[in-house]
């Protein structure tokens, strides 16, 4: 995909960001499932959170994205509108369609955002181009593989030409070639500003993206650091014991 040729205005700032967290705990009951998270998100290349299963990945995900509160600790956007519609967007490991056409699930969202109809429509048709999904736009989103269907959950959210785009593990039920297709557009969402905050266990997948890397174990923030740094020097047994595929939880 050639990004200079995307038919998407380029943002050139992302004025929500920096989201700053100190100290963040996130607890059910007595149990600590996260514990001291301190880091920053700031505009730029995308961040990956990189962690075997079970690390915290999903709810630091949540966390940024308001869906679940700090139990102890700070969260903190640059900017206090941050929560306006559209300003920032997560997609899920396993999305939920709409039960409506392929179409429709990219138009609802824009119309709740009050998106104007003659533009709505434009920016339908360009998300189907974008993702490939042209031929199924009239099909019930609920019938689609899960490669499709996680395109087009892209799709949707990247119809909101969001500042932050979270992304939990984009890529995980994917066969090889729907991944790689799922990257290219998250390659092209990122080229056109969108900060991409993206977690996996792939290592591989991080080595492709990263500017910047969050390592989780066991609900701890062990390493955040710029990608070349993280993996030619982790600084933590625990990341190298994971770069040598040697770390399973
Ligand atoms: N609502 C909950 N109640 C109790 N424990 C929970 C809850 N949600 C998550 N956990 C636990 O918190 C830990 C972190 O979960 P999380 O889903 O964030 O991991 P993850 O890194 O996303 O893993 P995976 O790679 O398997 O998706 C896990 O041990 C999980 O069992
Ligand atoms: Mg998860």
């Amino acid at each position: 995909m050639l990004v200079s040729a995307l038919p998407i205005p380029f943002r050139n700032s992302c004025p929500i960001l920096p989201l700053t967290c100190v100290e963040v705990d996130y607890q059910i009951g007595t149990t600590v499932l996260l514990e001291a998270l301190s880091f920053t998100l700031s505009a730029g290349g995308p961040t990956v959170i990189l962690g075997p299963n079970g690390a915290g990945k999903t709810l630091a995900l949540k966390l940024c994205h308001g869906l679940i509160n700090p139990t102890r600790g700070t969260l903190r956007w640059s900017d206090a509108a941050h929560d306006m519609p559209g300003r920032q967007a997560m997609v899920f490991q396993r999305p939920v369609m709409l039960r409506r056409s392929v179409a429709a699930n990219i138009e609802y969202g824009l119309a709740v955002h009050k998106v104007p109809a003659p533009q709505r429509a434009e920016r339908v048709k360009t998300m189907l181009e974008l993702t490939g999904l042209v031929a199924l736009a009239g099909r019930s989103a609920r019938v689609l593989s899960s490669g499709e269907q996680q395109r087009l959950a892209l799709a949707r959210a990247w119809a909101m030409q969001p500042e932050v785009l979270f992304l939990d593990e984009p890529t995980a039920n994917l066969d090889p070639a729907a991944t790689s297709a799922v990257e290219e557009l998250i390659i092209a969402i990122a080229a056109t500003g969108t900060k991409v905050v993206l977690s996996t266990h792939d290592l591989q997948q991080a080595r492709r993206f990263a500017a910047q890397i969050l390592f989780l174990h066991r609900g701890r923030l062990l390493e955040s650091s710029a990608a070349d740094d993280f993996f030619k020097q982790p600084r933590s047994a625990a990341a190298t014991a994971f770069l040598r595929g040697e770390l399973w939880w």
